[in-house]
């Protein structure tokens, strides 16, 4: 799958998103010769630059970021294809300046007349950056060539919000022309879920009521904000990560099978489970949040969120939430689903634990229920890629005695094939025309259904998110939200 001829157009090409992810992904992309041989990057920013200087920013996050070898020749010939357009969003001649750009490229290059916009920019430069495109003639594709948009999360504060810039979004370039990222669908072992449930016999049967007591899916990092309290202190673990990542891993472990692996088949099956997901009625019992402290992460000391550069304390801001939601559909009615996500937690863990109910009965006199646990299947997203199986097993001896063992799949032991980054599959994605993995419209405004009255019940509270000292699990308050329902998190 190589991409046909085509140039991509980077807005926001100075932001922490672009140097880390994007820039690494088109060079590798191109080392693995997966791009066209004319393939132009044009980086679109407010900077004094020349494509010179461009080139230069693009070559340190590739030096620094990039998976693949370095090559020079690979490097040389992806540079030449390198423009820089300086202007603002909202300045016409800036816009005019880049039509003609990319134009040239057209001839100089032979881009064929296909272009991606990249919008990794905030959400209120959205309007201003697709009137813009409209205007200088941008976004028309002529007969026989196509344009794309990507846009990068978050779409929206809240269901409005989103709404609205879909409206904005969607009055320019087609439906199936927009690319939502959201770059856990980019991921392997994400995309697996699918393969897991669809492909095999074995697990779809006992995937429901009937013999599963809950879910947990668990997105835990041990860094904190960086230097990104800009972004991160206006939005919050919840809007951050829950809205999407973990929502979107909640579509792909509820749905029910697609009638095909097309876009519209699996999207109109993610959607329709985000549509029975509810939120309890009780909010005060079944969330939790908190914002880390001072502490400990590993041997290094690190100060607590309020202590973050840029961090106002009058925001309230979580680097920590938990929630629990009920999918109110057959397969699922009655089993909780148990979200949490947060900074600085104890490890980067993110997992997908489907916990079965206990055997009805235990006919070994010297084994007690409670010693053994449930059983669960553990669908390892990331870092050590692959699932674990835990069931209970005789230990050897004399005795009948009964206890967990777990059986692991790994990538690393399975598969001789590399996983590509998320970033490079899904870029490859947009520049082939593959929508899959991008979420539509109505998936991005459930999940803000979902979440909305969640976040406008923490903003009523006159208290403030509970600490949690920085390399822990996060907040006695979670603990205590399982703890009520008579169960409790994993520890991963
Ligand atoms: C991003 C969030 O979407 O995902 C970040 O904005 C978070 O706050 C990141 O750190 C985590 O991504 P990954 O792929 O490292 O799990």
């Amino acid at each position: 799958r190589i991409a046909g001829p085509c140039s991509m157009v980077m807005f926001g090409v100075t932001g922490d998103l672009a140097r880390k992810k994007l820039m690494p992904a088109i060079y590798d992309l191109a080392s693995r010769g997966l791009l066209p041989p004319g393939f132009s990057l044009v980086g679109f920013a407010r900077r004094d630059w020349a494509d010179q200087d461009f080139a230069k920013v693009v070559y340190d996050s590739v030096r620094q970021h990039a998976r693949t070898e370095f090559r020079e020749e690979v490097w040389r010939s992806l540079a030449e294809g390198f423009r820089f357009v300086p202007g603002a969003f909202d300045d016409p001649d800036a816009f005019e300046l880049l039509a003609r750009t990319v134009r040239e490229l057209d001839e100089e290059r032979g881009t064929g007349g296909n272009h991606a916009f990249y919008l990794s920019i905030p959400p209120s430069w959205f309007a201003d950056v697709c009137t813009r495109l409209q205007e200088s003639g941008l976004s028309d594709p002529r007969p026989g060539t196509w344009r794309r948009v990507v846009i990068e999360k978050p779409f929206g504060h809240d269901l409005r919000s989103a709404q609205e810039l879909n409206e904005i979004v969607e009055g320019v370039f087609p439906a199936d022309s927009i690319f939502r990222i959201d770059h856990y669908l980019g991921k392997e072992t994400v995309q697996n879920i699918l393969a897991l449930r669809f492909a095999n016999q074995l697990f779809e049967p006992v995937w429901n009521a009937n013999y599963v007591d809950h879910v947990q899916i668990t997105m835990a990092e041990d860094i904190g904000i960086g230097g990104r309290a800009g972004y991160y202190d206006e939005v919050g673990a919840a809007r951050d990560v829950i809205q999407n990542h973990l929502l979107q891993l909640l579509a792909l472990t509820a749905m029910e099978e697609p009638v095909a692996f097309t876009a519209d088949a699996v999207r109109a099956e993610k959607e329709k489970v985000l549509a029975a997901v509810s939120l309890p009625e009780n909010l005060d019992t079944a969330t939790a949040r908190g914002r880390y402290a001072a502490g400990w992460q590993g041997t290094e000391k690190v100060d607590g969120y309020l202590d973050e550069d840029g961090v106002d304390a009058a925001n309230r801001t979580e680097t920590y939430a938990a929630l629990r939601v009920d999918v109110r559909t057959r397969r699922w009615a009655g089993v909780p689903f148990y979200l949490r996500t947060g900074k600085r937690l104890g490890k980067r863990v993110t997992e997908i634990a489907v916990v079965f109910r206990r055997a009805p009965h235990l006919p070994f006199t010297s084994t007690a229920t409670e010693e053994l646990g449930a059983n669960a299947i553990v669908i390892r997203v990331q870092p050590d890629e692959g699932m674990t199986m835990r069931f209970g097993s005789k230990v050897p001896g004399s005795q009948m005695e009964v206890r967990d063992v777990s059986m692991d799949f790994g990538y690393g032991s399975s598969f001789t094939e590399s996983s590509p980054e998320a970033y490079e599959r899904l870029i490859l994605d947009v520049l082939l025309g593959e929508p899959p993995l991008f979420p539509r419209h109505a998936e991005v405004e459930q999940s803000w259904r979902i979440l909305d009255p969640v976040i406008e019940h923490w903003a009523a509270s006159d208290r403030p998110p509970e600490d949690y000292p920085a390399g822990t699990w996060g907040p006695d308050g979670s603990d205590q939200m399982m703890r009520r329902d008579g169960r409790e998190w994993r520890l991963p």
